[in-house]
């Protein structure tokens, strides 16, 4: 078992909390806070035990100069100041005089959230390629390392690695739940279950695939994906989404599990993709030349449902279609009121099919949606995640 921050004896300590809010700001502006929330637990458990809390995050990729204009963490610590109704102290630099003087002068129960930790990417990729003097140096600036940025478990960043590899640490609250939630989707799952996979790479997703499909009783495939899958299965799929170099790997995979991969039987298409974009319900076989896929027709939604109605467990990763555009939107709007009628236990992994949940006012319904994208995605494939495994374990 893994530390957690109530392993600790945090009064009057420095503890760094690495959190994920690599959250969507458009001019300024937060789009979607719930990565923020999300961190909260946390942050009011370490204040309320008398912490000096020092928050990292790392938000966007950083290429250039100007990128740091747009990708400065100042908007999330006004925003944590809201939340928590207490100021949270915004140090513009990621390493320095000023951020070590704050970081001295701070009381019990203070909070400081640092600048965007990839800005040390400009500078050699430091960051991301968790540089060993960036990890020791975040390390000299506090007492405990929290990882409580579950989006991020993944990579391996001086941020979460580097200061594992350093400090005494453990896991957040957040980053607990995650891997308590998740954890029922690979052990013991109660069957029937069931997985969705969507959104428009199959190869992103073989690794789900491998590890699950001998676990689950059906993979329902839709989104952009789901064309390689019927071209595989001999189908013309017209001008949609296709992974050449998966077509092979389509067809063993359907040769293998007949019975258990469940494909779109129609299909919503276009000639273009817009707002106002012409659309046709085509079964398979229908679909022409110059049409483009862009969600599934209303007969897979009811197919899906056959399987989804009855199942006790279901795993959801990758919109069913092009959400973002009206005529697109209805198989993902769709597959969300059939889950959160079920009794499953629902799990949405985070990402576009999160961003579609919240969207269409399905967050309250579904059991858990994960905070991590790739994340989720990267634990249910059951690989070796380096930023877990360094936590110290009980
Ligand atoms: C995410 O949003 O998936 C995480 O914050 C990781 O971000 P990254 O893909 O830029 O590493």
């Amino acid at each position: 078992m893994k530390k957690t921050i109530k392993d600790y004896d945090l009064k009057g300590k420095k503890v760094i909390i690495r959190c994920d809010y690599n959250v969507p700001i458009e001019n300024g502006v937060i789009k979607d806070d719930s990565r923020i929330k999300a961190s909260l637990k946390t942050i009011r458990y370490a204040r309320k035990n008398g912490a000096k809390i020092i928050l990292l995050s790392h938000l966007g990729r950083i290429k250039t100069e100007e990128d740091k204009q747009k990708y400065t963490l100042k908007p999330v610590a006004d925003r944590l100041s809201k939340l928590l109704r207490k100021k949270v102290t915004f140090i513009d630099q990621t390493r320095g005089k000023k951020l070590e003087n704050a970081i001295n002068n701070m009381k019990e129960k203070d909070i400081i959230l640092i600048e965007n930790t990839r800005f040390e990417d400009l500078n050699g990729q430091k960051e991301s390629k968790n540089n060993i003097q960036l990890g020791k140096y975040w390390a000299s600036l506090g007492d405990i390392f929290i990882n409580d940025a579950f989006g991020t478990i993944h990579r391996i960043h001086a941020s979460n690695c580097g200061l594992a590899e350093n400090l005494p640490n453990g896991l957040g609250l957040l980053v607990e739940n995650e891997i308590k939630k998740l954890t029922k989707l690979i052990e013991n799952p109660k069957k029937p279950y069931v997985i969705i996979l969507g959104g428009s790479k199959v190869s992103d997703k073989i690794g789900v695939i491998e590890n699950l499909i001998n676990k689950v009783d059906y993979l329902l495939i839709c989104g952009g994906m789901a064309f390689t899958f019927l071209k595989a299965a001999g189908f013309n799929i017209g001008d949609s989404l296709l992974e050449q170099d998966k077509i092979a790997y389509c067809k063993k995979l359907l040769e293998k599990h007949e019975n258990k991969i469940i494909l779109p039987i129609d299909i919503i298409t276009s000639k273009e993709i817009s707002e106002n974009a012409k659309t046709n319900e085509r079964f398979l076989g229908e679909i022409k030349d110059d049409e483009i896929g862009l969600d599934i027709g209303h007969k897979t939604t009811e197919v899906f449902k056959q399987y989804l109605e009855d199942s006790k467990t279901i795993f959801w990763n990758g919109p069913a279609g092009y959400f973002e555009l009206k005529p697109f939107q209805n198989g993902t709007k769709s597959l969300l009121d059939i889950i959160s009628k079920t009794k499953a236990y629902s799990v949405i992994g985070g990402g576009d099919s999160a961003r579609a949940a919240k969207e269409f006012n399905y967050q309250d319904k579904i059991k858990h949606i994960s905070t991590g994208g790739g994340a989720s995605l990267a634990f249910l494939e059951g690989i070796n995640l380096k930023a877990l495994d360094l936590i110290n374990e009980k």
